[in-house]
């Protein structure tokens, strides 16, 4: 296996113990099998983003996606409903469909052989039938038609889905971490989202769990987007106060923020590997009005509840493993797992509905200017993680020090609010990946 001895299949426990209660072991970024592992079981244990509502607004629009190396289709069905099923045709496994997106129609036709399936999977027509009479095709998975999702989830226009039933049902596993998503939908004064053009794609060269971690690593930004935040910094040091700021100065300069501003900033961690900071204020709590917006909010929610909603400025929010978003700028991340050392990044963009047009220029302002692949700061992060995967191919030291403001009391707790500058919300993510990682395993050794 490219060099690293296969240590981890059949064995739960040897997996459990690269997550210790403050540290966590090189493998678990380097170590192909681990990733592989983490296909076959991790992601299929977990609840994972597929796609927004808004994105396949009309009967037959579906969406092709993947999940733990499963492609996917996500459809919207004749009856309103989202059906999740396997890309793969009953016949002989061809992928039904390839786009990234589009409308099936009324029925999903198979390229090789022409098989059809109605849009929640049955299947329709088969052509030259009477040549399975007398076979038993009809008692087999094929005549079934697509294999289905089960476990779906639509919550506020974001559709989740879990490929395996072991494991907790969707508002367990999310629990109030969920408050994140109704603050970004809240925010519109309709009470809706719309996703709003395509995506960025953002390859980076690390295992998936870097950028994942990173999201709550306020130890960072002034250090690592010193050369980028820094110099927008400066670039605007001499101007008086009162000089209105552009909308890129705006975003950038509160990267550079001290500790102690992370710190009291605050950071909150949910069981299952969730976690927001951002709990009291953050760096995008002093952006300044938009024309229209907060009157239009006080006219949908009134004055009280309007000012409660846009006063939650969370950072980002983890929902683990492959969805980040930022509730008060309207982005999200998805993470795609492409190798133990590649993984894009996908950057989504949405409208509130109901909201001024100015909202989504300052989203997509945001988009460009941190998370795309032009971006200049993301870059700064993307090296951190090409340096770290280069790193710890190192030998001498196998472990990752996740100490900062370790408390023995965190370990088993529902939710814990704390410091900023803790590294909690990555101690919660290894113990979360440890649980769901062995879940579907057996329990003794198969060595
Ligand atoms: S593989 Fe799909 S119809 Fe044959
Ligand atoms: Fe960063």
């Amino acid at each position: 296996m490219n060099g690293f001895p296969a240590r981890y299949r059949g064995d739960p426990d040897a997996l459990r113990s690269l997550v210790q209660p403050d540290r966590i072991h090189r493998d678990l970024y380097i170590h192909p099998e681990v990733f592989a592992l983490e296909q076959e079981h991790f992601f299929a244990n977990t609840w994972n983003y597929v796609g927004h509502d808004s994105q396949i607004p009309q009967p037959g629009d579906y969406l092709t996606e993947e999940v733990g190396g499963r492609p996917l289709i996500v459809v919207r069905h004749a009856d309103g409903g989202v059906r999740v099923m396997m890309n793969r045709c009953a016949h002989k496994g061809s992928r039904l469909v390839s786009a990234p997106s589009g409308n099936a129609g009324k029925f999903f036709r198979c390229p090789y052989h022409a098989w059809t399936f109605k849009l929640d999977g049955s299947l329709l027509a088969i052509p030259m039938k009477n040549g399975y009479e007398g076979t038993a095709l009809h008692q087999t998975d094929s005549a079934q038609g697509l294999v289905q999702v089960k476990n779906v989830r639509v919550y506020r226009g974001f559709i989740f889905v879990k490929i395996n039933d072991a494991g907790p049902g969707f508002e367990d596993y999310f629990g109030d971490s969920l408050s994140s998503i109704d603050n970004m939908a809240d925010r519109s004064p309709t009470g809706e989202l719309e996703i709003a053009g395509g995506c960025l794609r953002f390859m980076h060269d690390c295992n998936w769990k870097m950028f994942v971690e990173n999201l709550n690593d306020t130890m960072h930004p002034m250090v690592a987007h010193e050369s980028s935040a820094g110099t927008a910094k400066k670039m605007w040091a001499d101007k008086p106060a009162d000089e209105p700021k552009p909308m890129a100065i705006e975003q950038f300069v509160p990267f550079m923020s001290d500790y102690r501003f992370f710190d009291e900033m605050g950071v909150r961690v949910f069981d299952n590997g969730h976690s927001f900071s951002g709990v009291n204020f953050s760096i995008h709590s002093k952006y300044s009005g938009l024309p229209g917006y907060e009157q239009a909010m006080v006219a949908a929610y009134g004055e009280e509840r309007a000012h409660q909603i846009l006063g939650l400025t969370r950072h980002n929010t983890v929902y683990y493993p492959n969805l980040t978003i930022k509730g008060a700028i309207q982005a999200i991340r998805v993470v795609k797992p492409i190798a133990v050392d590649k993984t894009l990044i996908e950057s989504w963009t949405f409208r509130l509905k109901g909201a001024p047009p100015e909202l989504l220029q300052r989203t997509t302002t945001y988009s460009r200017l941190i998370n795309s692949p032009f971006s200049v700061v993301g870059h700064d992060d993307l090296q951190a993680y090409r340096g770290i995967q280069l790193g710890l191919h190192a030998s001498g030291n196998d472990w990752v020090s996740l100490h900062r403001d370790y408390d023995p009391s965190e370990v088993g707790q529902a939710e814990v609010t704390t410091n900023g500058l803790s590294e909690i919300s990555m101690r919660n993510q290894y113990r979360a990946w440890a649980r769901y990682m062995t879940l579907t395993m057996p329990a003794e050794s198969a060595r």
